[in-house]
């Protein structure tokens, strides 16, 4: 028996904001953003949309996907770091709109990597068949944590939230091997202030990024025996184009094989990784068989990558 993604869903909010939206409240160019970063706009949610809305929107996609009811599920795991309030969890809060009666509950704090970290976290419960479904969410709302005079940051990010069903799959599909990593001493580049605000240093946290995202997808290919030509599909958390293109450089895969939703959405933090992935599977570019690796990096620092076999 392996343990793999039996369903996935994602929701974007419909509010859209354009790089040009932002040349009128900061000092900016569309140019600019897009050559340093390759976003050209982001969905950000309205003031009564928080982050359990979206992220119950994305699990009842993931639901449905997976054909499994609410019911059947025993846990729930919600990535973020923009919960609505600290206590109850999103995790509680959409146990309660899905009617998930029978699962657990709890938020995963673990930044951008947040979503590796829940995936990897739910691998164990089914691995040792103390669960049969659980439900993983990334979402953020970093908007309500942007300062929206600061150009260095709120050109980069938006909220969206997506959503994974994990289960048993057959042998041999699945998770193959994973990586997860903390470093905290690097905790002052990128943060939340006493002001709510997100403070990043970005080119330290780009300098960590190039670094640790290729390092990643090698090390979790590697621990399974397979080689870089092995790898068919590669879904990076969306902080910068700059910062994908390393890692794909490092796998030497052509761009096709790469999920890009970063131009559409910009960084959406612990959604990225499974927003990306769900669109990728809606666009028919992961088949059963195929090797998919996934790889993150956050606030923290954090990071985090696993290689799966995609299909039941
Ligand atoms: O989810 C994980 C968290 N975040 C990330 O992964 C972000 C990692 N870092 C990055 O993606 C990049 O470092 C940034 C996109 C944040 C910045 O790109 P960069 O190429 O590293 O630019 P820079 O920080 O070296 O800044 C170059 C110049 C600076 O001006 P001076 O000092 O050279 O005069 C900045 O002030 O660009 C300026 N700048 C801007 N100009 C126009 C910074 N932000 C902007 C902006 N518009 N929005």
């Amino acid at each position: 028996m392996g343990v793999g993604i039996i369903g996935t869903g994602h929701y974007a909010p419909d509010n859209i904001v354009t790089n040009k939206d932002l040349e009128k409240i900061v000092d900016t160019t569309d140019e600019w953003i897009r050559s340093r970063t390759g976003i050209e706009e982001r969905r950000i949610a309205k003031d009564d949309e928080d982050s359990s809305d979206m992220a119950y929107k994305a699990a009842k996609r993931a639901l449905e996907d997976a054909s499994i009811k609410a019911e059947d599920l025993d846990m729930i795991l919600v990535a973020t770091v923009t919960p609505d309030t600290p206590f109850p969890s999103v995790a509680c809060m959409i146990q309660e709109k899905l009617g998930a009666t029978n699962a657990a509950a709890m938020d995963v704090a673990a930044a951008c990597a947040g979503f590796m970290y829940g995936m990897i976290t739910a691998q164990q419960f089914i691995e040792t068949k103390a669960y049969k479904h659980i439900l993983v969410v990334g979402v953020d709302k970093l908007s309500k944590i942007t300062d929206w005079t600061d150009r260095n940051t709120c050109v980069l990010l938006g909220d969206g939230a997506g959503a994974v069903v994990l289960g048993e799959v057959s042998e041999g599909k699945g998770i193959l091997s994973f990586e997860l990593g903390a470093d905290g001493s690097g905790g002052e580049e990128l943060y939340q202030s006493k002001e709510d605000h997100l403070v990043m240093n970005g080119r330290e946290v780009f300098k960590f990024a190039v670094r640790q995202m290729p390092q990643s997808c090698m090390n979790v290919i590697e621990k399974v025996g397979l080689q870089k030509e092995d790898v068919d599909y590669l879904v990076p958390h969306q902080a910068n184009i700059r910062i994908m293109e390393a890692a794909r450089n490092r796998l030497d895969i052509p761009e096709e094989r790469m999920a890009k939703t970063i131009q559409h959405y910009g960084n959406n933090s612990s959604a990225s990784i499974p927003i990306a992935l769900s669109e990728s599977l809606q666009n028919g570019k992961i088949n059963d068989g195929d090797v998919v690796v996934l790889v993150g990096f956050g606030g923290g620092l954090t990071w985090g990558a696993v290689a799966l076999r995609w299909g039941k």
